[in-house]
This record gives C-alpha cells, sequence and structure tokens, in this order.
C-alpha cells in the first residue's frame, strides 16, 4: 500500500521546524549516552524484538532515528535499516558513525527528511521502532503521525513506539531537559513542542491507531521505571500486524 503525506497545519509545520532546531543542537548529547542506551538496548528492544517471525533481510525503519543508535543496533542483529530523521546534524552524525562503523556489511541507510512528508515507493517494513518521537507533535498531529508509523508496518510486522509517560496529561512548549531549570540568560534553543502522556492517554493513542488500521494487531505495553527520573515511566507499546 502507497503512503501519503501527513496532512498538517502551518503551526505544526513550525513545530517540527522548532525540533529539527533543537535536535540539531543535540547532537553532543546523544553522542555521550549513545553506548548507555546500546547497552540498555540488550535489555528492553530485543526481548521486544527477539519473538518476532524474522524473514532473512528483514527490513526495520528507525523513525525520528536520530545518531542512529537503534539503527545500528538492528544492524547488528541482522535487520536491513533505513533511519530518517529531520535534523542534518543528527543524519551527518549517524552517517560518521556508519562510516566508521568496521566489520558491519549491512550498513544504516539514513535519510533526512520530515518524516511526515516521507512516502518512500516501497514503504513496508518487517519492523518499525520510534523511540522518543509521537510525543513530540501537538494533538491531534500525534495521532496522525503514530497512524503513519502503523502505515509504514508489513504484514506480519512489528512498530514499537516508545515514550515517557508521567502522571498527569500535558502539552506545551518545554525546556529538553524540563527537569533541569534554565541558567538566566540561557538561550531559548532547547526549547521543543512536547507531549507529556499518561500510561493512559498513550495507549489511547496508539489503540485509536491501530483500530484505524486494517487487518488484525495483537497489541502489547511494557511500562518500566526511567532510572534517572524518579517520577517518570517509559512505556513501549508493541503492536504486531499478525492478518
Ligand atoms: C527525542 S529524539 C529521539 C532519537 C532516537 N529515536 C532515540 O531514541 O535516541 C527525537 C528525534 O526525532 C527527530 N524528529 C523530530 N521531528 C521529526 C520529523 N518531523 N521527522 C523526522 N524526524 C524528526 C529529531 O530530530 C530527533 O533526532
Amino acid at each position: 500500500m502507497p503512503v501519503e503525506p501527513i496532512r498538517r497545519t502551518s503551526h505544526d509545520r513550525e513545530v517540527s521546524q522548532t525540533a529539527e532546531a533543537v535536535y540539531g543542537s543535540q547532537v553532543a548529547h546523544y553522542q555521550a549516552r549513545a553506548a548507555q542506551r546500546l547497552a540498555g538496548n540488550d535489555v528492553w528492544l530485543w526481548p521486544r524484538i527477539e519473538k518476532i517471525r524474522r524473514r532473512s533481510r528483514a527490513r526495520a525503519l528507525d523513525v525520528g532515528c536520530g545518531i542512529g543508535t537503534n539503527s545500528f543496533y538492528l544492524a547488528k542483529h541482522g535487520y536491513s535499516v533505513t533511519g530518517v530523521d529531520i535534523s542534518h546534524q543528527m543524519i551527518s552524525a549517524a552517517r560518521t558513525v556508519a562510516a566508521t562503523h568496521i566489520g558491519l556489511d549491512n550498513q544504516p541507510q539514513f535519510i533526512c527528511v520530515d518524516f511526515c512528508d516521507w512516502c518512500p515507493d516501497d514503504p513496508e517494513f518487517d519492523l518499525v521502532v520510534a523511540t522518543a518521537f509521537v510525543h513530540l507533535f501537538p494533538a491531534p498531529l500525534d495521532r496522525a503521525v503514530a497512524d503513519g508509523i502503523l502505515s509504514h508496518v508489513a504484514p506480519h510486522g512489528t512498530a514499537i513506539m516508545s515514550t515517557t509517560v508521567e502522571t498527569a496529561h500535558s502539552q506545551g512548549l518545554r525546556h529538553k531537559n524540563d527537569s533541569e531549570h534554565p541558567a538566566p540568560g540561557r538561550p531559548l534553543s532547547d526549547e521543543r513542542w512536547r507531549n507529556h502522556y499518561t500510561r493512559e492517554t498513550f495507549r489511547n493513542l496508539i489503540e485509536h491507531s491501530v483500530m484505524n488500521h486494517p487487518g488484525t494487531w495483537a497489541f502489547d505495553e511494557h511500562v518500566t521505571a526511567d532510572p534517572g527520573r524518579p517520577q517518570q515511566f517509559w512505556s513501549d507499546i508493541v503492536v504486531t500486524r499478525t492478518a
């Protein structure tokens, strides 16, 4: 099935431009924690995907891939990976890592694109991963983005969407590291839009998207404590297109 661009208002487009600017300046932050996240992937990501029936040369899509941490992890596990991100700086950093990843014969392909406008010729993937991504889009666009993610899932394929979840739902412009108060005079370049979902609102969002899609889907939710932030939890929602 072909995919179509996600319809957006001009405000929605501005929000994505803000995200591009914010994440363009976050490369060093993501690089600094990449090793920790890669090690963490063995704990959370692999158990989520090892049960997935794998085809030879299974295709994986990493949406909002950043510097490609999940992309490289999946490539090492044999997936043929495409990573997409709106930030030139993030994609450039991912490509630099790819150039030095000696021994990986199936390097991820990294594409700098706004996911909402991305309509590849071969749009379906066996595994679609979107970690810390859907929350970046103001409601109701977040629903459309979750729909867009599911529209890339091949028959019998799986999508994993992850975000932090909190005790109260809110959305708005926030500092990237909202636990830290900005120092006086600190530039506002790290402000970005985000949804602070509760476990229920995030689950409802994905359930709604699943109902919008044809076929039968299995739904699995994993909630774990966020080790760095006592008030927050991570929710990983795994949906598999069983028919
Ligand atoms: C919070 S980071 C998560 C990065 C990575 N998934 C991870 O878990 O480390 C969100 C990423 O989404 C990207 N992004 C934001 N809006 C986007 C859009 N409209 N299309 C593609 N990428 C986008 C940002 O540039 C950023 O790299």
